[in-house]
């Protein structure tokens, strides 16, 4: 699993990097020009982690009901964005209204997720020198529900389970659609 997802990372971090083209070379060879597209290369790799984790919480949802899958994303959510991490750049996850304490936005965060826009749900900012991406990530499937959703919605046993690793949880009463928070790339150039 562990090798499977350093694999994946290795063959992602090579999409969005695009050099001058072949003309270009021709014409200067003294500068070797590497110019990267960060919202492309975020968006690679935020796809990718998106995806690998969406498939760990569907099999341990499938092993062990929705209850099991909270524990297994206590236990392990931040462990896989963490092991997707490479050395010039760090994935994580932020919202407004958090279940993981360490995912919580900061106040120049909060206006970000305020400022997506629905058709470019992606941004990035300069801070410290350093690029940082953000990708919205929206409640897009009713299975969100059973551990974010409303009284109705969410599962009685994830609901229990949230309480007891999650005490000051404040990720459930969320719709179909809504914003529910942001991936995070910061890249150290
Ligand atoms: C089995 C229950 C479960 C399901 C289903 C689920 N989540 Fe979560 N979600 C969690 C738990 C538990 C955490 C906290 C993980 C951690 O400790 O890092 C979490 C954290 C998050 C976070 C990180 C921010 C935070 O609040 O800590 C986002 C964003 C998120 N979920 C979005 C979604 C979306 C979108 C879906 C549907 C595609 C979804 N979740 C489905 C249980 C679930």
């Amino acid at each position: 699993m562990k090798s499977f997802i350093y694999i994946s990372a290795i063959l992602f971090t090579g999409v969005g990097v695009s050099c001058s083209s072949e003309s270009d070379k021709k014409k200067d060879h003294s500068i070797d020009q590497v110019t990267i597209d960060y919202i492309q290369l975020g968006d690679s790799l935020a796809n990718n982690a998106q995806n690998i984790l969406l498939s760990n919480v569907a099999g341990a949802i499938q092993t062990g009901g929705f209850a099991h899958a909270v524990e297994f994303c206590n236990t392990q959510a931040t462990f896989l964005t963490d092991s997707l991490s490479g050395e010039t750049y760090r994935i994580s996850r932020i919202s407004e209204k958090n279940r993981n304490p360490s995912n919580a936005a900061s106040v120049e965060e909060l206006e970000i997720l305020q400022s997506f826009d629905p058709d470019h749900p992606q941004t990035t900012i300069e801070a410290d020198g350093k690029t940082i991406y953000y990708k919205a990530i929206k409640i897009g499937m009713p299975t969100c529900l059973k551990c974010h959703g409303t009284e109705e919605s969410i599962d009685p046993e994830a609901a229990r389970m949230i309480r007891e690793k999650y005490p000051d949880d404040k990720a459930t009463g969320y719709s179909e659609g809504d914003l529910r928070g942001a991936w995070k790339i910061v890249f150290n150039h």
